[in-house]
């Protein structure tokens, strides 16, 4: 685990108010796997205080990109950084997604800007395995689908594709589910993440999500982040720590 003032190379701003921010940051980028994230203290100055979380959206080489829209003032800072301009990053943290493995399908479902973790972890699949990605939002401007391959797209109001939630796609898509050996990686709201615990476990599906809270340390130490755990001997698990990427029967959501 690094902490590193880092240079930034650039802001990109995409459709619908979403922002790359590009970092040069060989030491973490280097080493940082899909699904962990970056705890960053966005201002020099003593506001805001705490850091705030990203997922490692994706690596090119020495750089890293995260990817987040504008919710308060610490992203309403880093939307507004320039070349030149140094943040504080404190990382690699958490445990990442389990990719490898033998199954022969990745199926990826994202909600809103829970696709930020998966241009880095699609990349990271490669052509080992077929993916299939499944995203979805409240209308078509929440829908995000930078960096990620072979999609379907939900909307609650049916402004784009599938009319309804990502996880009624999913059952709509039930014959290409149950036609391989899949695994499915998850990012977004609780809503959806619950919902979609009951259908993988229903179709018995393996299935890993990621997992998001307020934070403070984001490793361990201030015991901010708990969640609740599906087993007795260990009531809550860190989402920091231990996470933030579960295997979906481990936690309640
Ligand atoms: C492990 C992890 C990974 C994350 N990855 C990403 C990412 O890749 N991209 C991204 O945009 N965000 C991500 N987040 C959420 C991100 O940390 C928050 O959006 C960010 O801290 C907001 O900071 P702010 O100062 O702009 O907003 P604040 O002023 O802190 O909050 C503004 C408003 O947003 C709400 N809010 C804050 N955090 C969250 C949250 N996690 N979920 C829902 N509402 C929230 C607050 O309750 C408040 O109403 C992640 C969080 C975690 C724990
Ligand atoms: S954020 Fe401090 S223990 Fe998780």
């Amino acid at each position: 685990m690094f902490i590193i003032n880092a240079p930034v190379e650039k802001v990109i701003e995409l459709d619908n108010n979403i922002f790359l921010l590009k970092i040069h940051c060989p030491q973490i980028s280097t080493i940082i796997k899909p699904g962990q994230f970056l705890n960053i203290r966005v201002s020099e100055t003593i506001y805001p205080l705490l850091r705030r979380p990203f997922s490692v959206c994706d690596v090119e080489g020495e750089y890293f990109y995260i990817m987040f829209n504008v919710l308060g003032e610490g992203t309403k800072i880093l939307a507004e950084k320039h070349l030149g301009d140094t943040i504080d990053v404190l990382g690699p943290l958490g445990n990442g997604f389990n990719f490898t493995g033998s199954y022969d399908t990745a199926i990826i479902v994202g909600g809103g800007l829970g696709a930020a973790p998966f241009p880095y972890l699609i990349r990271a699949i490669g052509n080992q395995k077929k993916v299939y990605s499944f995203i979805g939002g409240k209308t078509y401007k929440d829908v995000i689908t930078h960096g990620i391959k072979n999609i379907s797209i939900a909307t609650d109001d049916g402004s784009l594709g599938f009319k309804g939630t990502v996880v009624e796609l999913l059952k709509d898509n039930l014959d290409l589910l149950n036609s391989g050996n899949i695994k499915i990686f998850a990012c977004g709201p609780n809503a959806m993440l619950r919902t979609l615990k009951e259908f993988s476990i229903n179709n018995n599906f393996e299935c890993e999500v990621s997992t998001e809270c307020a934070m403070a340390c984001g490793f361990g130490i201030c015991q901010g982040c708990p969640i609740e755990s599906t087993e007795k001997s260990d009531k809550y698990l860190l989402v920091c720590k231990d996470g933030p990427v579960f295997n979906v029967k481990d936690v309640v959501i």
